[in-house]
């Protein structure tokens, strides 16, 4: 069964680079990013395992805790663990999910039959602190991830989970933001004396809300 976004993060058991991890305990009250790589020793999933360490401050900063998936064995992460610090210039600081049995790879649906029977694809699960999915995201084995985007849908759903807006397209921490079609005129009045730009009655642009 697939996992789409609003749905609850299945719960699991795991063996990992840094011991055995409970999901739910692992993420109690953070947001997590949970993502799958098809294969250890293999060049793409290496420079993302990279870019992921060297991000770890920013997800960091928005309490975010970083879950990589891999369904090799432990003893090969290890190993791994060291090319990814000697090529890519850092350790590996998040752990890394051994799925030998593929039984987290199933629950998330991260392994697709008429791509390969056995390897996961790239999946990206973004999972709020209420533990439901809120960014679902896969690409094909031979095409590296964009983490910059994913740190970028972090800042949106983060946002718009405190304030009643959007952010439309190309949007970065920052940028003008959309007044959620649910705010009446008169209640978007009360929240932005300033005003807005209004385009149409549908698009109320205002800059992002600092607090
Ligand atoms: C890679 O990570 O380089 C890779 C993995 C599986 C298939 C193709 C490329």
């Amino acid at each position: 069964m697939s996992i789409l976004i609003g749905d609850t993060a299945p719960d699991f058991t795991a063996d990992s680079s840094e011991g055995p991890i409970h999901f739910y305990d692992y993420i109690e009250g953070s947001w997590a990013v949970l993502f799958s790589h098809p294969k250890n020793y293999t060049p793409v999933c290496t420079t993302e395992l990279g870019f992921t360490a060297k991000l770890k401050p920013e997800f960091d900063k928005r309490g975010v805790k970083v879950l990589g998936l891999s369904v090799d064995k432990l003893e090969d992460h290890a190993g791994w663990a060291r090319d990814i610090e000697e090529t890519q210039g850092v350790a590996l600081n998040f752990p890394l999910l051994a799925d030998t049995d593929g039984s987290v790879a199933r629950k998330y649906d991260m392994i697709h039959p008429n791509a390969d029977n056995s390897l996961t694809v790239r999946s990206v699960f973004v999972i709020g602190p209420d533990k439901k999915v809120k960014l679902k995201i896969e690409y094909p084995a031979s095409t590296g991830r964009n983490f910059n985007e994913v740190l970028r849908v972090i800042d949106s759903l983060q946002l718009t989970a405190k304030h009643q807006v959007a952010t439309p397209v190309n949007w970065e921490n920052g940028d003008d933001v959309i007044i959620a079609g649910s705010v009446s005129n008169e209640a978007a009045k009360a929240k932005y004396p300033e005003g807005w730009k209004e385009l149409k009655p549908y698009l109320r642009v205002v800059p992002q809300p600092r607090d």
